[in-house]
C-alpha cells in the first residue's frame, strides 16, 4: 500500500501525502521508509524547489505506530534504525512546509517541528503525549520543543503529556501562519509558489544559514552566514536580480 503519496501541483512544488487514514497517519515503518525515500529523491531533483508535507482533515501524523512499539525490544527499537529515517527529514536541503489539519501527535508533531515553515488550521491539535502510553519523545520533541518555545512551556507540555489547540501554537511561535481549516493546503501552495520562483541558492543557504546556524556558537553562524552571502556573488541570480532592480524591470531567476 502507498503510505505516502507523492503528488506534484505544479511546476517546482511537490506534495508528499501521509496516507494512513485509518490509523491517524500513524508512522507504521514503511510510511517513515515511504516518506524518506521521497525526500532523497525529491532533494536530489533540481526541478523540485519547496516540498509540502500534509495528511488528512483528521490527522496530520498521530505519532509513531504504537501497534510496532507495543513489544518492541530495546534492542528490537535500535534495529528499527528510526533515527537514519529521521537524519533524511532534518538533512533535506529544501524547505519543507508542513500543512496541517487535525493531530499532529508524537512523533507526528516532532515531523512538523522538523518543517521550515507551519501552515495550521483552526481545528489542528498539537501535541508530545509520549508519556501517557509510558515512554517519551525520541525524534526532538524534548530538544526542538524547549528551543522553540521555551523551557516552562515545553514541560508543561511534555510532562502532563497536554494537547494544545492551533491558536495556542501560533501564540508560543511553532506555527508560522494559522488559516480556516479549508485554507490550508492552498495557503501552503502560496508558500511554495513564492519560494519556488525565488533564487534556488539563496533559498538554500538561507536554511542551511538558519538551521545549522543555530547548533553553532553566535561567531560561527555569523561567519557560516557571512561565507555564504559571500558565495552567492558566484550565482547568476544575484547578478540577474541586482540588475532587473537597476533596469526597473521584473528579474528572470533561473537557479543558476
Ligand atoms: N498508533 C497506531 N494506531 C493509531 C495511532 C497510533 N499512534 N493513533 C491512532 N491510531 C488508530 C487507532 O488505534 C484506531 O484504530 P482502530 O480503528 O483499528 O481502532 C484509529 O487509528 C482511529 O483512532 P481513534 O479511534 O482513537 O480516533 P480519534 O479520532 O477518536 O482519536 C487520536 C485520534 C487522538 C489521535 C487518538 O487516536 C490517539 O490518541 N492516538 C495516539 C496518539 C499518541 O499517543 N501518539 C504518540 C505515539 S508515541 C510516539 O510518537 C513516540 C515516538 O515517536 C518515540
Amino acid at each position: 500500500m502507498t503510505e505516502v503519496l507523492c503528488e506534484r501541483p505544479e511546476t517546482g512544488i511537490a506534495v508528499l501525502r501521509l496516507n494512513r487514514p485509518e490509523a491517524r497517519n500513524a508512522l507504521s515503518l514503511s510510511l517513515r521508509k515511504q516518506l524518506a525515500e521521497h525526500l532523497n529523491t525529491l532533494d536530489e531533483n533540481p526541478d523540485v524547489r519547496a516540498v509540502i508535507v500534509t495528511g488528512d482533515r483528521k490527522a496530520f501524523a498521530a505519532g509513531a505506530d504504537l501497534k510496532l512499539m507495543v513489544e518492541q525490544s530495546p534492542m528490537g527499537m535500535h534495529q528499527l534504525r528510526l533515527d537514519r529515517l529521521w537524519q533524511t527529514v532534518a538533512e533535506f536541503r529544501k524547505p519543507l512546509i508542513a500543512a496541517i489539519n487535525g493531530y499532529a501527535l508524537g512523533g507526528g508533531c516532532e515531523l512538523a517541528l522538523h518543517c521550515d515553515i507551519l501552515i495550521a488550521g483552526h481545528d489542528a491539535t498539537f501535541g508530545l503525549p509520549e508519556i501517557k502510553v509510558g515512554i517519551m519523545p525520541g525524534a526532538g520533541g524534548t530538544q526542538r520543543l524547549v528551543r522553540l518555545i521555551g523551557k516552562h512551556r515545553a514541560l508543561r507540555v511534555l510532562l502532563r503529556g497536554e494537547l494544545f489547540d492551533a491558536e495556542t501554537a501560533y501564540a508560543w511561535g511553532l506555527v508560522s501562519e494559522l488559516v480556516e481549516p479549508d485554507a490550508v493546503e492552498a495557503t501552503a501552495l502560496d508558500y511554495a509558489r513564492t519560494i519556488s520562483g525565488l533564487p534556488a541558492r539563496a533559498v538554500e543557504f538561507i536554511k542551511e544559514s538558519v538551521l545549522q546556524g543555530a547548533d553553532l556558537p553566535l561567531s560561527a553562524a555569523l561567519t557560516l552566514e557571512r561565507k555564504s552571502l559571500q558565495l552567492l556573488f558566484d550565482t547568476a541570480d544575484q547578478k540577474e536580480g541586482m540588475q532587473a532592480f537597476l533596469e526597473k524591470r521584473k528579474p528572470q531567476f533561473t537557479g543558476e
